[in-house]
């Protein structure tokens, strides 16, 4: 995950340490020949890198999904049974991971566990609209930005020519992706389970300008 630096401070040793936004502290070391970054060792040049971002392996990677990783993308549903998924939707999320209609993402973390997945379907039907399908965040990683993140790169590995994106969602959720751009379009009261009520989304996007 890419994170933004707020902060320098000099390790036991006397090596810089980028602080993150996310909490973790990456070495920005600078150790000629083989690593330069003579910006670190003066104070105009770490001021100047405040709120750059640096990529944290200890928040997680984003990754093409591959097979191996069904049975944990199953264990990521069921780590939010019941607050955001009935159970009956583990074996509709097996299927689909059977037969993927798109390109679809892992969160892995520095120990190869999985913290989050989701993915993108283009439109059979019309080749301008596209959906958001299953993105699910581990229980105990929410609200740490993975799910912004990896909803921000699903949106960018969007084709060109997408002007629409559908998603459909708990009304439990609707409050994160309203922060992203959407809108709703459609509720139904109950429509995924007791209490959870179904709700229809959609972002317009803006035609790419002629080159
Ligand atoms: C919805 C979900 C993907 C959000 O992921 P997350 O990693 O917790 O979200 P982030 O930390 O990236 O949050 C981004 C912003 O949305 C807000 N947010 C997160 N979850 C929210 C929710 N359920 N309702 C309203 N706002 C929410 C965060 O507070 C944060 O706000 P900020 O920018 O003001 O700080 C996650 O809760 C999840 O996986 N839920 C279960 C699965 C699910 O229902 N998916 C729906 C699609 S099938
Ligand atoms: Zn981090």
């Amino acid at each position: 995950m890419e994170r933004a630096i707020t902060g320098f401070h000099r390790d036991a040793e006397g090596d810089w340490v980028a602080e993150l936004a996310c909490g973790h502290g990456q070495h920005v070391r600078h150790r000629p020949p083989w690593t330069v970054r003579l910006w670190v060792t003066t104070e105009e040049g770490r001021a100047s890198r405040l709120g750059a971002l640096l990529e944290c392996r200890r928040c997680g990677t984003i990754r093409p999904y591959a097979n191996r990783d069904r049975t944990a993308c199953l264990e990521l549903l069921r780590s939010n049974v019941p607050e955001y998924f009935s159970p009956g939707e583990e074996a509709a999320l097996d299927a689909f991971l059977e037969r993927l209609p798109g390109p679809y993402f892992v969160v892995e973390n520095d120990e190869g566990a999985l913290w989050a997945c989701g993915g993108i379907a283009v439109d059979p039907h019309d080749a301008s609209v596209a959906s958001l399908c299953w993105g699910i965040v581990r229980q105990d990683r929410h609200e740490r930005g993975l799910g912004r993140a990896l909803t921000q790169h699903r949106l960018r590995a969007l084709p060109a020519g997408i002007l629409r994106v559908r998603l459909d969602t708990s009304h439990k959720v609707q409050g994160f992706y309203e922060k992203l751009g959407f809108a709703v379009t459609e509720v139904q009261n109950d429509g995924i389970g007791p209490g959870l009520h179904r709700v229809r989304m959609e972002l317009s996007l803006r035609p790419a300008p002629p080159p």
